[in-house]
This record gives C-alpha cells, sequence and structure tokens, in this order.
C-alpha cells in the first residue's frame, strides 16, 4: 500500500516548507496530508501565518505535544522534518506514533549517505544514527513498522553559506578541502517533489532508501557559477581537514555545539563525504528534471519568496 495520509513534523521549517507545498500542489493524490503544530514550543508570528496559509489550501492542522500519541492517530506515515538540535526527539515520537498505529517513518535524514566510510562515526550525524538505530530496533520488534531514508548530498540553496565557509555577500570562501573535490548538490524543491513521490510508492520491505542527486560539481565549478550569478570573481582559499579538526575540539571544550556541529560537517565536506555514491533513484521518477547549477543560483539570489522560504534573505538579498 502506499502512504497516503501524512503526518509533517518540522513543517514550518526550512525544508518543511517546501515538501508542504509539494504535497499541496499533489493534494488530490493523497487522503489526508497535515501538518502538526508543536504546542510544547513557541511559535513566532511568521510561523503561525505560515500554518494558517497551509490550512487554507486544504492542510490539515494537527496540534499537540510530539510524544502524545492521540497526535499520530488515522497516519499512515510520518515525515519528521526536524532540525538538528531535534533529531534526538525522534525516539520518544517514533514510539508515540507506532502506539497510535503508524506503521511507516521517514527519519530526518535528507543529506549525506551515513553509511559512506567515515560518516556512521562523525558528530555531525550522531543523532541521525542513533535514529536508524532506534528505527532498526523498532522494525524488528513491530510487526509491519518500516522506515524510507531519503538522501540528497546537500541541498545547492544550502550550500553558498557561511555556515560551510562560503560569504557570498563579500565574494569570499574558505573552503576545507580541494578546488576538484566533488559535493552532491540537490535543489530544495526538486528534493521536495521526490520525496513526495516516494510516498506513492508502497513499501514492500522495513527499510528502503532512495538517493537522488541534482548534480556532482568540484568546487571550481560551483565558484565559476557563483561568480558568475553574482557578477563577481570569488576569492577562494582551500583549507587543511586537520585545522577543522582543531576548531572542533576547541568547540568541544567549549560547550559550543553548533560549531562542533559546523566543524564536524566542514570535515566531512574536505574529506570528500558529501558526494552520495550512485546509483541513484531519479531515473524511476522521470518526471521530476532537476534544474542545473546555474539556474538554482540565480533563482536563489533573484527570487525574494524563495530566499524567505529558505529563511537566507539576510544572506543574500543584496549580492546581486
Ligand atoms: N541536505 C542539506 O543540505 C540539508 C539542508 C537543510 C536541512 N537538511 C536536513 O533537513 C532536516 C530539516 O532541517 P531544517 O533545516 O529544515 O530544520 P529547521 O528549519 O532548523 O527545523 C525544522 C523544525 O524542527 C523543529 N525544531 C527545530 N529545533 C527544535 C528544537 N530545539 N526542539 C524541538 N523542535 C525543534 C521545528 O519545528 P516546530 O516549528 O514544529 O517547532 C522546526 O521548524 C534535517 O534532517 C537536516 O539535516 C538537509
Amino acid at each position: 500500500m502506499s502512504l497516503t495520509s501524512i503526518l509533517v513534523l518540522g513543517p514550518t521549517g526550512g525544508f518543511g516548507q517546501f515538501v508542504l507545498n509539494e504535497l499541496i500542489r499533489r493534494k488530490t493524490e493523497f487522503k489526508r496530508i497535515a501538518a502538526f503544530v508543536d504546542r510544547t514550543r513557541e511559535h513566532s508570528r511568521a510561523k503561525s501565518n505560515l500554518l494558517e496559509t497551509f490550512a487554507t489550501k486544504g492542510v490539515e492542522l494537527v496540534k499537540g505535544s510530539p510524544t502524545e500519541s492521540a497526535v499520530y492517530q488515522g497516519f499512515d506515515v510520518v515525515i519528521a522534518i526536524l532540525g538538528n538540535h531535534a533529531i534526538r526527539n525522534q525516539l520518544a515520537q517514533i514510539d508515540a506514533a507506532v502506539a497510535a498505529g503508524v506503521r511507516h517513518w521517514y527519519p530526518s535524514e535528507f543529506g549525506a549517505d551515513l553509511t559512506v566510510t567515515g560518516n556512521w562515526e562523525e558528530r555531525y550525524y550522531r543523532d541521525k544514527v542513533i535514529t536508524r538505530n532506534y528505527l532498526q530496533q523498532k522494525a524488528a520488534e513491530v510487526e509491519g513498522f518500516g522506515y524510507t531514508y531519503v538522501i540528497y548530498g546537500r541541498f545547492t540553496e544550502w550550500a553558498p553559506l557561511p555556515y560551510f565557509g562560503i560569504y557570498p555577500k563579500q565574494g569570499k570562501a574558505n573552503i576545507v578541502g580541494s578546488p576538484d573535490m566533488l559535493q552532491s548538490l540537490t535543489p530544495a524543491k526538486i528534493a521536495a517533489s521526490y520525496l513526495v513521490a516516494t510516498l506513492l510508492v508502497a513499501p514492500t520491505e522495513s527499510e528502503r532508501t532512495f538517493k537522488f542527486v541534482g548534480g556532482n560539481y568540484s568546487w571550481t565549478t560551483i565558484f565559476e557559477t557563483l561568480g558568475k550569478v553574482q557578477g563577481a570573481t570569488y576569492d577562494v582559499k582551500y583549507r587543511p581537514v586537520d585545522e577543522a579538526r582543531d576548531k572542533q575540539k576547541k568547540a568541544i571544550e567549549i560547550g559550543d555545539v553548533d560549531l562542533e556541529l559546523a566543524c564536524s560537517h566542514q570535515v566531512i565536506q574536505g574529506t570528500g563525504r558529501t558526494l552520495v555514491p550512485a546509483p541513484y533513484d531519479n531515473d524511476k521518477f522521470p518526471d521530476i528534471v532537476p534544474t542545473g547549477l546555474e539556474t538554482t543560483f540565480r533563482k536563489m539570489f533573484e527570487d525574494e519568496n524563495m530566499r524567505t522560504t529558505l529563511g537566507l534573505n539576510s544572506l543574500f538579498s543584496e549580492v546581486v
């Protein structure tokens, strides 16, 4: 059976908004589309407005605590699109959902392939690994329970960020890695299209993995393309991996978790582990055609709505 009654956790987050918009676009193909409204957390006016907009487009708003079983009643599948600090919360949420009869979970992954050598041990993926282990355990315990991993590499629009050492306003970058190292990049809108398409493929086993990649690009190509879009020449410095690892150790000493995560990610990037190994599943959904690097960057810089959805307005609005 395909998965047609869907509850989305984190519907107003960076990637969650893309998924909701795609579900709305294809709503006639689904029985029930719901966005979870976490009553245990404060919501900004912008988030409340966004939820109301979803509701006017036919999305059901399910309100409560994410560990309350009643929230999950009647859904086939939960798509957890939770930010880094909330990924670990999935363990209790999976329990609550399974108790309510949910039989499928899409964990908050949506990035690199965790099975690439070294990624499993990396701090950046720690909570994703914990969640994977828990899902596996749950599937062994609960008849009919399963889960889907969706892997994309990095979202193209999130790649040129200070978090990863790129400063678009200044046309500068400090990259951990080397110019010819390949990055798997997938535009966020395309990533959402693929994710939603997978819901309509009935799972046949408890674990399944889909890999979708928009393209594999070297840093040289990425900076040439960014420069073309911005009308600038990037000043790029390549940094050694050891430097990022040392910074990560210092972040641990001072208890700065976000810096620790950023450094861990830079190490992953600098050792070529953001490249998703082929084969990919793009061909299973030929109607979805990934936009190229230049088109995606251009839209990000020029389209205010896109920048707002991405939450990146302050970073890019004055760039071009
Ligand atoms: N491949 C890539 O390049 C890429 C890029 C971005 C994200 N991702 C992945 O996509 C997933 C979602 O990331 P995102 O950037 O969309 O996340 P996000 O915007 O930071 O957060 C998504 C939602 O998570 C909930 N949340 C955040 N912090 C929380 C906390 N401390 N406690 C409880 N709930 C919290 C919030 O839901 P409520 O509003 O309901 O409270 C929030 O809207 C992650 O797995 C991430 O790794 C991948």
